[in-house]
């Protein structure tokens, strides 16, 4: 099929050709970019190395190699669905990176962007002062949090949880990419529904926080990701407020609770103004992270704070 694309990209010969052309075109379309890169730079380079089966970042040697007409077609096609679709560049290419690992996903699951892989880098320090041995990634998705801290902490054993069957189908196929799976573990639960009895070390969590405004205003590329991932109730924090309830009933005694609520921040510290959130910053972009010690949740509940 001849596309507007194709038509338009006759003088185009080298990978930087390409990769220029490509960010030029996104730029017109007034595409968005937050799922994984945000600039249309990047996002064209993702997109055209993955078509010629290559990775960023390419060595400047490389961007004057000329295309086979066959690779020019396969580049073309992830370009002009990007455009066409308006769909984040992940489900393109079916791969995200998070924390410096591959992972496999689709539009069972949310492309993974959390902050909270800078924190998993960084072993949680200074709040984790010894290495956890059970952790709980809830609200897992693709698995990206749970499978990251998996490889920050080799002795653990990882439980990633969802409300998601189709999200836990891709979580079981990234534990196989990784071959984790004798010590990370999915299991399908409404929040703690199905965790009776468990405690952890460490519990993660990425919710659902947009509030109902945000939720509205989404570019399209939002609104190609599972609904359930991303709204959470009219203020963003339904989830989030039953998981302050009820987490440190699955915390060991000296536990910690590290939860991403991006921009209902706000609205989170103004509905508990007594709970001591330590606010996570970060020193490659992200907001919106807040950390309890176990000790911490027991005493705001004790004291009726939550
Ligand atoms: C923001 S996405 C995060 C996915 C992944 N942790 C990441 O960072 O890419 C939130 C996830 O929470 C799941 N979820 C929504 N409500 C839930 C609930 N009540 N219990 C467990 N998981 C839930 C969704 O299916 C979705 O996969």
């Amino acid at each position: 099929m001849t596309t507007h694309l194709h038509r338009l990209s006759d003088e185009l010969i080298t990978i930087r050709d390409f990769l220029r052309w490509g960010a030029s075109e996104f730029l017109a379309a007034k595409l968005y970019f937050g799922h994984g890169t945000d600039n249309a730079f990047d996002e064209s380079e993702q997109l055209v190395l993955h078509a010629i089966h290559l990775t960023p970042p390419l060595a400047d040697e490389w961007l004057d190699a000329r295309l086979t007409r066959a690779e020019r077609e396969r580049v073309l096609e992830n370009l002009q669905r990007r455009i066409d679709e308006r769909i984040p560049a992940a489900y393109i290419t079916g791969q995200a990176w998070f924390a410096g690992l591959p992972f496999v996903v689709d539009n069972r699951v949310l492309v993974p962007r959390s902050p909270i892989a800078e924190l998993i880098k960084n072993r949680f320090e200074p709040w984790l002062t010894k290495a956890p041995q059970q952790i709980l990634d809830l609200c897992t998705g693709s698995g990206c949090i749970g499978i990251a801290c998996a490889y920050a902490f080799p002795d653990a054993d990882v439980q990633l949880s969802d409300i998601s069957f189709d999200a836990l189908a891709v979580a079981e196929e990234n534990i196989q990419q990784h071959n984790l799976f004798e010590r990370v573990f999915a299991i399908q639960s409404d929040m703690f529904h199905n965790l009776t009895g468990l405690r952890f070390d460490l519990i993660v969590s990425n919710p659902p926080y947009v509030d109902a405004e945000d939720l509205a205003d989404m570019p399209d590329e939002y609104h190609a990701e599972p609904e359930i991932g991303l709204g959470s109730g009219e203020d963003g924090l339904d989830f989030t407020r039953s998981l302050l309830l009820q987490a440190v009933d699955y915390l060991t005694d000296d536990g910690l609770l590290v939860v991403e609520v991006g921009n209902s921040w706000v609205a989170l510290a103004e509905s508990y103004p007594d709970v001591p959130f330590t606010w996570v910053e970060f020193q490659h972009g992200g907001h919106g992270v807040f950390v309890l010690q176990a000790h911490e949740l027991r005493d705001a509940r004790e004291r009726g704070l939550l």
